[in-house]
């Protein structure tokens, strides 16, 4: 289950309702997926052929479809990053950059685990939600954020578009953005 510290104040939000409120109030949108459907062999598992990923996503196919449906998205993937990702540093290091997109960025946990930093309201400011297996959330569009791994440094995540060539990365330089948790 999704929990979330306040950068501002410490704060930590935990537990469904509470969790999914902070988010309502600030514009992101959150479910929970059960995911005892992906097959026993796939659970868990980091490097993944891409058979192995389309199985996973058949697996959950009917919650991606609602979702899309509900929500506009034509297209999904699957990604995983794990040790056995090349140069993951690097790909963190990169990723770890206050940026915006003019698509809202959706991400299913299916195994692992990750964190988005997101700027909140203006009186929020930006909080931390760390996701586990199951959380789905929507960074809005034009929202400042980014993605990165737990100390776990693994996960494997649906990614679903509405228009995958809107979905670049702005940088967005915030002196406000507090890069200490
Ligand atoms: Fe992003």
């Amino acid at each position: 289950m999704a929990t979330i510290r306040v950068r501002n104040t410490g704060q930590v939000i935990e537990g469904e309702p509470a969790v999914k409120a902070f988010l309502e109030d600030n514009g992101v949108y959150y479910e929970h997926w059960t995911l005892e459907r992906i097959p026993a062999d796939m659970r868990d598992k980091f490097a993944l052929t891409d058979d192995e990923k389309q199985r996973i996503l058949e697996s959950v196919q009917d919650d991606i479809e609602r979702l899309a449906k509900a929500r506009g998205y034509v297209k999904w993937d699957l990604i995983s990053l794990s040790e056995a990702t090349p140069d993951l540093d690097v790909l963190l290091k990169k990723f770890e950059q206050v940026h915006t997109h003019t698509e809202d960025e959706v991400r299913a946990i299916i195994a692992g685990s990750g964190i988005f930093v997101i700027k909140g309201r203006d009186d929020v400011g930006y909080f931390d939600i760390r996701l586990q297996k199951g959380d789905v959330i929507s960074v809005p569009e034009n929202t400042p954020h980014f993605f990165t791994l737990t100390e776990e440094r693994q996960v494997v995540a649906v990614r679903l578009f509405i228009d995958p060539s809107g979905w670049v990365a702005h940088p967005y330089n915030d002196p406000a953005f507090q890069a200490q948790a």
